[in-house]
Order: C-alpha cells, then sequence, then structure tokens
C-alpha cells in the first residue's frame, strides 16, 4: 500500500466517500508521495513522452511563434512568458538553445508545482531571483540613464511554484498542464447525474456514484460517465487574468468534447501512466502511476483559436525547419558532428509532432484580446 492509498483511506475513514477529484488531486500531488511529488516526470527516462520531449525541434517552433508575438506587440524592452507546468524544464532548454530574436528581452518564468521537478530547473538553467527578472524600473537620471544598463538584457529566467502577478501583458504557454489538472467525474444515472465519490468497501477503495445537482447538457445513456473539469476552466481563467489586455495563453493537449466523451467508455479518456508504458486503472497503486483526462474543452472558457497541433506547428515554420536541416546533413553528413546529427533528427522529431493520430492530433488552444 502507497502513502497516498493509506491517506486517502484515512480521508475517507473521517469524511465519508470524498469526491473522485480530490482523490486524483491526492495521487498526483500529495507532499509525501503523490505521483508529481515522488519523480514522476516527462522524458524519455521518465513516465511519458511529450512534445518537448521528443527533441528540441518543438522548441525551435515556439521559439519562432515567441518571436512572432514579440514583433506583433511592437518589440518590447521586457517580454515576458510563463510556462505553465514546465516538467524539468526541457522546453525552456529548447527555447534558449533556439536563440530567438526576442532573447534580449526575454523574462522566462518557468511554473511547476512539483518541488521536485522545479529542482532541476536549477541543474541545467542559469535562475535569477523572482525580483531581479522584473524589479521596478528605476527613473533614469543623469546618473543612471535609462540606455546604460537597462532594462537589464535577457534572457532572464525564473522558477516558481504557482503562476506569478506580472505588470503588463505576457505569453502564458502549457503543455500537456490541462490534461493534469485534477478532474472530477459524473455518472449518468436513472435518476440523474451523480459525481462519483471514492469510497471504502471494506479495505477496498470503491467507487460511490452520489447525486448531485450539477447538469451536463449533453446527450447520455444510463451508465456513460463525463468529466468535470472545473480545476482546468479556473486554470484558464487565471492564465488568462495574467496574460491580461494584450497578452496570449496557448494551451497544447489531447482533447474532446464532453459529447464525445459520454458516447466513449470512460476508461479510455481516463488514462494512466508510469515507466513509458499505460498504468492500472486509476484507484490502483494511488502515486505510483499518472492519472490524465482528455481535456473537454467545451468545459474551457471559449478560445479565440483552436487548431490541431500539427496545423500550429506548421503555421509556424516546421515544415521550412526540417528542410533546413535536411539540406544541413546533406551538407555535413560526411563530418557527421553533433550539429549534423542534430539536423537530420529534426525529421524523425517532425514526424512524431506532426503525426494526427497522436502529438500531431492535440488540440492548440488560444486566448488573446
Ligand atoms: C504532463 S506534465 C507536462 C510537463 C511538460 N509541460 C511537458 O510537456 O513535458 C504536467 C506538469 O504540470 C505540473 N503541474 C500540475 N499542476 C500544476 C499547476 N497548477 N501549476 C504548475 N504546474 C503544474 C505537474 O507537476 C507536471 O510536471
Amino acid at each position: 500500500m502507497t502513502a497516498v492509498d493509506d491517506a486517502v483511506r484515512a480521508e475517507i475513514q473521517r469524511r465519508g466517500p470524498i469526491p473522485f477529484s480530490e482523490v486524483v488531486e491526492h495521487a498526483l500531488y500529495a507532499p509525501d508521495g503523490g505521483f508529481y511529488a515522488s519523480g514522476g516526470q516527462a522524458g524519455r527516462r521518465g513516465d511519458f513522452l511529450t512534445s518537448p520531449e521528443v527533441g528540441p525541434l518543438f522548441g525551435v517552433v515556439v521559439a519562432g511563434a515567441l518571436d512572432t508575438w514579440w514583433d506583433e506587440a511592437g518589440r518590447p524592452a521586457v517580454f515576458p512568458v510563463v510556462e505553465a507546468g514546465a516538467g524539468p524544464g526541457t522546453l525552456a532548454r529548447a527555447v534558449l538553445a533556439a536563440e530567438p530574436r526576442c532573447a534580449a528581452a526575454l523574462r522566462y518564468v518557468l511554473v511547476e508545482r512539483s518541488a521536485s521537478q522545479r529542482d532541476l530547473h536549477a541543474e541545467h538553467l542559469a535562475l535569477e531571483a523572482p525580483g531581479a527578472a522584473f524589479a521596478s524600473l528605476p527613473e533614469p537620471d543623469d546618473d543612471n540613464p535609462r540606455a546604460v544598463g537597462y532594462p537589464p538584457t535577457g534572457p532572464i529566467l525564473v522558477s516558481l511554484p504557482e503562476l506569478p502577478r506580472l505588470p503588463g501583458p505576457c505569453v502564458v504557454l502549457a503543455n500537456e498542464l490541462l490534461d493534469n489538472l485534477p478532474f472530477g467525474l459524473l455518472e449518468r444515472t436513472a435518476a440523474g447525474w451523480a459525481e462519483v465519490h471514492v469510497g471504502l468497501d471494506g479495505d477496498d477503495l470503491v467507487e460511490v456514484p452520489l447525486a448531485t445537482t450539477d447538469d451536463v447538457a449533453v446527450d447520455a445513456a444510463v451508465g456513460a460517465r463525463v468529466p468535470r473539469q472545473s480545476a482546468a476552466a479556473s486554470w484558464v481563467a487565471d492564465a488568462r487574468e495574467l496574460a491580461g489586455p494584450g497578452g496570449r495563453v496557448v494551451a497544447l493537449d489531447y482533447a474532446s468534447t464532453t459529447a464525445d466523451l459520454a458516447q466513449r467508455p470512460w476508461t479510455e479518456w481516463v488514462r494512466t501512466y508510469r515507466g513509458q508504458a499505460r498504468g492500472g486503472p486509476p484507484l490502483e497503486g494511488l502515486g505510483a502511476q499518472d492519472i490524465t483526462c482528455e481535456v473537454a474543452v467545451d468545459q474551457l472558457p471559449a478560445p479565440t483559436a483552436a487548431s490541431s497541433q500539427a496545423d500550429w506547428l506548421r503555421a509556424h515554420g516546421i515544415d521550412d525547419l526540417v528542410a533546413e536541416g535536411r539540406a544541413q546533413w546533406k551538407e555535413q553528413a560526411a563530418v557527421g558532428d553533433l550539429a549534423a546529427v542534430r539536423a537530420r533528427s529534426r525529421v524523425g522529431e517532425a514526424e512524431a509532432l506532426l503525426d494526427e493520430g497522436g502529438l500531431g492530433g492535440f488540440r492548440v488552444l488560444e486566448w488573446w484580446g
């Protein structure tokens, strides 16, 4: 039995059945034994592969997108970008390695809830204290003309456990964060909708549907389930507030709609992972496996734009980057140095990132204005 199993059982004994969303919260984020508190992470040597972990190409495309948005904003001297759910910091490293044109203005804030993953940021990135990144401007005077030394030259990197408050517009990025925010489960019963709770039958954790006034406006047969993604919806609202007028929120994830999910077995859209493989049922081994849910887009604030990841990457120049990689490999294959090998690997990375049946089929949701 895991530490989280024990904690959840103790909680149920105290309070009776608890909502499924609370169990997910414990399983993923409990400081004592939660999946992400005890080393679970994305990566080839981690538990599951995400777009940034496929290789550096995803970060090169994101770096290009940041340059586009920086240009559109009139190339401000300070350009804050917040990456939420930054994991071990792989995307940040790839973005910086791509040397975007906005680098000198870039204030890159990695936001990661898991302390063990935040520790990894400092291993690979030169982090600064948050105050240094967003220190208020000293008034320019004869002794301190703004042209000399201000604003400090970026990129400046900061790592935080939660979303900051920043003055002025910023870009907020989140790759595969929304699917990992604790979600509830609603079940259609003959008497209406019920919220799935988790209770105890002897020593076993069992699902207990309890009637709810929460209503879901979709056709669903008795027994059908849908997720309740209040945490994802309120995260998007917070991120939009942080991005502010003139800013932008970009979330990439596997996604669907409530109506579609209601037609499919819930065990298909609630998925568990550990060690690069599918895990067991969600209530098994709490804390020892990741628990995720396809994102019901209609439960989020309506996005300004939505596309597939493949289309989004193409719109931001992935095809040119791959062609560039091919040409470079052709020229330098005989040398076979790191640059040549990286150039060649772009081809394979692009295939994985654009695969419509996999990462390329993810949704990219953007909010701005
Ligand atoms: C599936 S991983 C994705 C990591 C990375 N973005 C990637 O694509 O490889 C989701 C990450 O979000 C983090 N997370 C969950 N809730 C969070 C929150 N409210 N704020 C910041 N990070 C969060 C988790 O700890 C986990 O590292």
